[in-house]
């Protein structure tokens, strides 16, 4: 069954995150759901209509997000819901294929989304593009190498966050530009962000900020909340969840981590963070992470040819690639991808591929991250020409790895 699909507008705002409600089991305080309003592109939603029912819906945040060498739109989906009434007839394809055909009219070569389960989009020519780690460190491993960066004239300071909002926003758009997947962040995001009543809170105590400066400026910022705990016989037994911690150099970053992981009262901090965030560096003794892995953004090529011709690459390479692509069916066929560390160009072309593999992987790698060697050798691509992928692998290869730290 087909449904017609097109945007909302303002006035639908209540049915259109009801079926959001409903999809995630959450019930949103009006406040949140309120800054959620404030936060949506209603040219960019789009809902799926069973009769005057709103059964399905999505929307876009319109990214700059960093990719290797450069900054580029990108179509930030969001708020992907169908009612459970409607599950399984086909309303997230419909919903998924529209908005792709959509995205790329409008220009945007590239897609990124997160995930609420990772089985979901990899049909939709999504491909893992980032990885998160989540540490949880105690005290008693906290101990950092010897050498570790430091710098006598940086001191730590206490900050409201709400009232350092332009510093932290200032430090966060000064690193932007370094690592793959981080978007520039609007108004909106950053009231998000600093959010603090007490149902964002969710027990864990009020948002707090320390600062890492010297007698010029801030060099970095740590925002997390404390759960104050206590054991049975009145231990501090304190939990520290780090929510984000950016620096503009390794030393600040140093100080900002020892300070959190060296809190009072405090037995162990918990934190996502970048597959190579440097505590994998400075912590002594790396077990102490009890680091455990998941999948973070994931990323569409939606228009093959232009996404791959606006990123940088870390090596030269010369391949013909077979893109396989169903649901964008402009991407299907071969493309010549030739790059070298300063220039890149993708044409159409008819020469034999020297690579086969579904746009998925191609997505997967865009950003850096993946491993479309571990990909080869899992068997889910194929070579036809001896190294070929590997000198591709090596070409989309970046550092630092992609994370875009924050939930859109
Ligand atoms: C995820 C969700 C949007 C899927 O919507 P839907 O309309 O039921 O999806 P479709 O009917 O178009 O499914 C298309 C395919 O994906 C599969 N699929 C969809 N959701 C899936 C899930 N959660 N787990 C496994 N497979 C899933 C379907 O089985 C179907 O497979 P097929 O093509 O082999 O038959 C819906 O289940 C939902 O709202 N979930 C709760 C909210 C949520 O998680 N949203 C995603 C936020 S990122």
């Amino acid at each position: 069954m087909s449904y017609p699909i097109r945007p909302i507008s303002e006035d639908e705002w209540s049915s259109f995150s009801g079926v959001l409600a409903e999809g995630f089991n959450w019930t949103p305080h009006p406040t949140q759901s309120e800054r959620w309003k404030a936060n949506t592109e209603f040219d960019r939603t789009l809902a799926a209509l069973d009769g005057d029912v709103i059964a399905g819906v999505t929307g876009i945040h319109s990214f700059t997000m960093t990719v290797p060498g450069g900054q580029l739109p990108v179509a930030g989906v969001t708020a992907v819901s169908v009612l459970p009434s409607h599950r399984r007839r086909g309303i997230l394809s419909q919903l998924m294929r529209r908005q792709l055909a959509d995205v790329r009219e409008r220009g945007e070569a590239v897609a990124a989304l997160y995930a609420s389960e990772a089985v979901i989009y990899g049909r939709y020519g999504y491909g893992r593009a980032s990885d998160g780690l989540s540490l949880r460190i105690p005290k008693h491993g906290s101990a950092f190498v010897a050498g570790a960066p430091s710098d006598p004239a940086l001191r730590i300071t206490v900050a409201k966050p709400a009232e350092v909002r332009a510093t932290l926003e200032s430090v966060y758009e000064s690193i932007l530009a370094e690592r793959p997947g981080q978007y520039r962040r609007n108004e909106h995001l950053w009231t998000a962000v600093l959010a603090d009543e007490e149902f964002d809170q969710d027990g864990a105590g009020a948002l707090r900020c320390v600062l890492a400066e010297d007698s010029d400026r801030v060099r970095g910022y740590a925002l997390f909340r404390v759960k104050s705990l206590w054991g049975d016989n009145g231990q501090p037994d304190g939990e520290l969840l780090l929510r984000e911690l950016y620096a503009t150099d390794p030393a600040a970053h140093a100080l900002l981590w020892q300070s959190v992981l060296n809190r009072d009262l405090v037995s162990r901090v918990k934190a996502t963070r970048p597959v190579d965030d440097p505590i994998t560096q400075w912590l002594t003794d790396v077990r102490y992470l009890n680091a455990s892995w998941g999948d973070e953004l994931w990323v569409r090529l939606v228009s093959v040819d232009a996404a791959l011709s606006s990123r940088a690459y870390s090596a030269p390479v010369d391949v013909v690639l077979e893109v396989a692509d169903d649901v964008c069916p402009w991407n299907a066929g071969r493309w010549r991808l030739t790059a070298d560390t300063a220039s890149a160009s993708c044409k159409p072309t008819d020469e034999a591929p020297d690579v086969s593999l579904p746009v998925a992987a191609l997505g997967g790698a865009y950003l850096g991250g993946g491993s479309l060697d571990a990909q080869h050798a899992a068997g889910l691509l194929t070579e036809h020409s001896a190294g070929a992928v590997r000198a591709l692998a090596t070409a989309l290869s970046w550092s630092p790895a992609p994370w875009a730290g924050l939930v859109f």
